[in-house]
């Protein structure tokens, strides 16, 4: 019997228009462009400005992106699930909504939360509905307003964090190309160092909360850097050393854009030079769950046929790791 495997066929992207440069962020916050720039790689960042948008109209616009460019008829998808940290309401689902106002009549949908692994922990998810046989166009979206989370006076997550949504389409391959391996891991050591205090089950919201400041993201740095380098290197040479696969045989590091230093020390661990690295951290920042379509969409035209592809992300909670992919078509 052949093989099943799952592979991405199409892929969508919508960032806002508004564009939060370094230059405008130093006008709220103590900063300056070339500390932003030097310490984490990034110039500017999108944001999603207009009363009552919400992550959904930006993961809407990646679908509906996606589903013009590949001509694919939404009353055929199967599942839409989007990835993300920061959905429309705490309950009722942002891939429920998606799903409907793009016409996905005969999909089922949820939303899957993993903070920055959240688009990585997807594909995995994506991927065993196809492998089972019983779906055959699984839409898994990426999308994320941080700018409705962050708090603007603080200089440690501002200068990061940006709005943006991404799309890709799972379908079933039997050339085994799609999903080849996957190493994913968790460790709720990281609540202490990446999180939000309020606003859940153990501090519901009260004019406190709103008060001191506790519905917005709060990091520590330092702590999350050293963690996400080390983690997210580690698991990369894994995918590598595992499928006995040399620098050579990568086309592409596709690494979760938090931090220029934290990709840069995953490509050097797993030996590749900055030409293989997608980057797009300089434009749009830390996206959360859309870092990764977004870099596939951007670098969409330079991939081909059977490329190999190493996917690597870390986020809060912590929650990280890596997934072998081997590209399935040419632009
Ligand atoms: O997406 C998944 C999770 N998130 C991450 O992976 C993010 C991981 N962390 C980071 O990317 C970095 O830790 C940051 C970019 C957040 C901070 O960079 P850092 O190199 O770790 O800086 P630091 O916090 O160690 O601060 C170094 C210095 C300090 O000054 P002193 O004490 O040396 O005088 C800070 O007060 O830089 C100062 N500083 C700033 N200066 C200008 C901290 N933030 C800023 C800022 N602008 N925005």
């Amino acid at each position: 019997m052949t093989k099943i495997t799952a592979a991405i066929t199409a892929v969508g992207k919508y960032v806002p228009e508004y564009v939060l440069t370094n230059k405008e962020l130093a006008t709220f916050v103590e900063t300056n462009d070339e500390w932003i720039t030097s310490r984490t790689g990034i110039k500017e960042r999108r944001i999603l400005k207009g009363e009552g948008l919400g992550t959904s109209y930006m993961a809407i616009k990646a679908a509906q992106d996606l589903l013009k460019k590949s001509n694919i008829d939404p009353e055929d998808i199967d599942l839409v699930l989007v990835a993300t940290a920061t959905p429309d309401l705490p309950v009722a689902s942002t891939a429920v909504f998606t799903a409907t106002q793009i016409g996905a009549k005969n999909a089922f949908a949820y939303d899957l939360q993993a903070a920055c692994s959240s688009f990585l922990y997807g594909m995995s998810t994506a991927s065993s509905y196809i492998e089972s046989g019983r779906y055959k166009k699984v839409l898994l979206i990426g999308a994320d307003k941080m700018s409705s989370i962050i708090d603007y006076k603080d200089r440690a997550t501002c200068i990061i964090f940006g709005d943006g949504a991404g799309a890709v389409l799972f379908e079933p391959n039997t050339e085994n190309l799609g999903l080849q391996d996957e190493y994913l891991r968790s460790d709720g050591i990281g609540r202490e160092f990446l999180k939000i205090e309020a606003g859940g089950s153990i501090l519901p919201p009260t004019e406190e909360t709103v008060k001191k400041g506790q519905h917005f993201v709060h990091q520590e740095g330092k702590t999350v850097f050293k963690y996400a380098v080390s983690n997210m290197a580690d698991v990369s040479e894994k995918m590598l050393t595992r499928n006995n696969l040399k620098e050579e045989d990568i086309q592409w590091l596709v690494p979760h854009q938090a931090n220029k230093r934290i990709i840069e020390a995953t490509a050097k661990r797993v030996g590749v030079g900055s030409d293989k690295v997608m980057m797009n951290i300089h434009k749009y920042g830390n996206t959360t769950s859309a870092t990764l379509p977004l870099l596939l969409a951007d670098y969409e035209n330079q991939l081909k046929k059977g490329d190999n592809l190493i996917f690597a992300a870390f986020g809060g909670g912590f929650t990280w790791g890596a997934i072998y992919l081997k590209w399935a078509y040419n632009s």
